[in-house]
């Protein structure tokens, strides 16, 4: 990594008014050159935040939107408009539109890993960070859709005690994580801690002691005075973690297959150095939003940030839409 292309992003960042928002599973040098860095519902809340005119967010596409639909009036960049999430190609909008018209009478809550489009025909919007603050929100008389991510709904729906119908997406990258192969290493070190992102699937949930959004296990890490953790959850992590407990060991929780690389999001790593340099020069890729689905996403969007700011909000009757 050459020293010069960290200088021209400082330059750029400055002469144009950008700041960079990166997500903790970017690469070590992404993570480094940016002003924040968070998990997906932090990323969200320092776009309405920063002072500067425009983003960019070092991330994936949806978060980039995210911050798009909160803050119309900035220019959102991204390094690579190909960086997707198997929860948003899991769930198109045309059959989330179907399945959400079979329960007209419930609230459908929706995970941020999700396309403007499913956000528009959504009540509230959640991250792993919020999820139980928010759905606990909800009057207990009101039914309950929830997707797209059936393991991180399993996982809210056990922790609140609350129905739920789940729309049938995963995570390609957290699904990979074996339970038989991680209650082997479990044995192998009985003196760590497991600590597991909720996407994970619930086989290898039970193993954990802290099940929660990356910053949520970061912060265990951070606090906990064990000196060993089994991390599952995807490998940028790693970065702070040995940031901020450098005498800890950390070990990467198995996957299915032994020796692969599965636990790296291929759509957080396309983001590299050269791609964001190109895009703080070019102003390109920028997210576009239709104006009108980005007022209808907004109200679910920003249901969840009024929530977790302690305001009351209305929640709908019906669907009608
Ligand atoms: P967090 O909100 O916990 O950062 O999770 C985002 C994500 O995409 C996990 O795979
Ligand atoms: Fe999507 Fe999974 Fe990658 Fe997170 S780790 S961005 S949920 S594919």
């Amino acid at each position: 990594m050459s020293f010069d292309i960290i200088k021209d992003i400082q330059a750029l960042k400055k002469e144009k008014d950008i700041a960079i928002l990166a997500h903790y599973y970017e690469d070590g040098p992404i993570q480094d050159i940016a002003d924040h860095v968070g998990d997906s519902f932090f990323l969200a809340k320092q776009g309405q935040i920063v002072p500067h005119k425009n983003i960019l967010l070092a991330g994936v596409v949806f978060m980039a939107e995210s911050v798009k639909i909160l803050n119309p009036e900035k220019t959102v960049l991204v390094p690579d408009s190909n960086a997707g999430c198997s929860l948003v190609s899991g769930s198109p909008y045309d059959q989330y539109l179907a399945w959400r018209k079979q329960y007209p009478d419930a609230l459908c809550v929706t995970y941020i890993n999700s396309s403007a489009e499913v956000k528009s025909i959504s009540d509230v919007i959640i991250t792993s960070s919020n999820a139980a603050q928010i759905v606990g929100s909800i009057p207990k008389d009101r039914r309950i859709l929830f997707g797209p991510d059936q393991h991180l709904g399993k996982w809210l729906s056990k922790k609140l005690d609350r129905e739920m119908i789940f729309w049938p997406g995963a995570c390609e990258v957290h699904v990979l994580f074996n339970a038989k192969r991680l209650f082997q290493l479990i044995q192998q070190h009985p003196d760590a801690v497991v600590i597991a992102h909720p996407e994970c699937d619930d086989s290898v949930l039970q193993y954990a002691t802290v099940v929660g959004s990356t910053s949520r296990l970061l912060d265990e890490v951070k606090n906990n005075p064990v000196k060993k953790f089994i991390v599952a959850t995807e490998t940028g992590i790693f970065h702070q973690m040995k940031r901020l407990r450098p005498d800890v060991e950390l070990i990467q929780a198995p996957v299915v297959d032994e020796g692969c690389a599965c636990n790296d999001c291929p759509y957080m790593k396309m983001n590299t150095l050269e791609k964001i340099k190109v895009a703080l020069t070019t102003f390109k890729p920028a997210i576009q939003l239709d104006e009108n689905l980005r007022q209808k996403a907004f109200i679910s969007l920003d249901r969840m940030m009024k929530i977790t700011s302690g305001q009351s909000i209305q929640w709908p009757e019906r669907f009608d839409g």
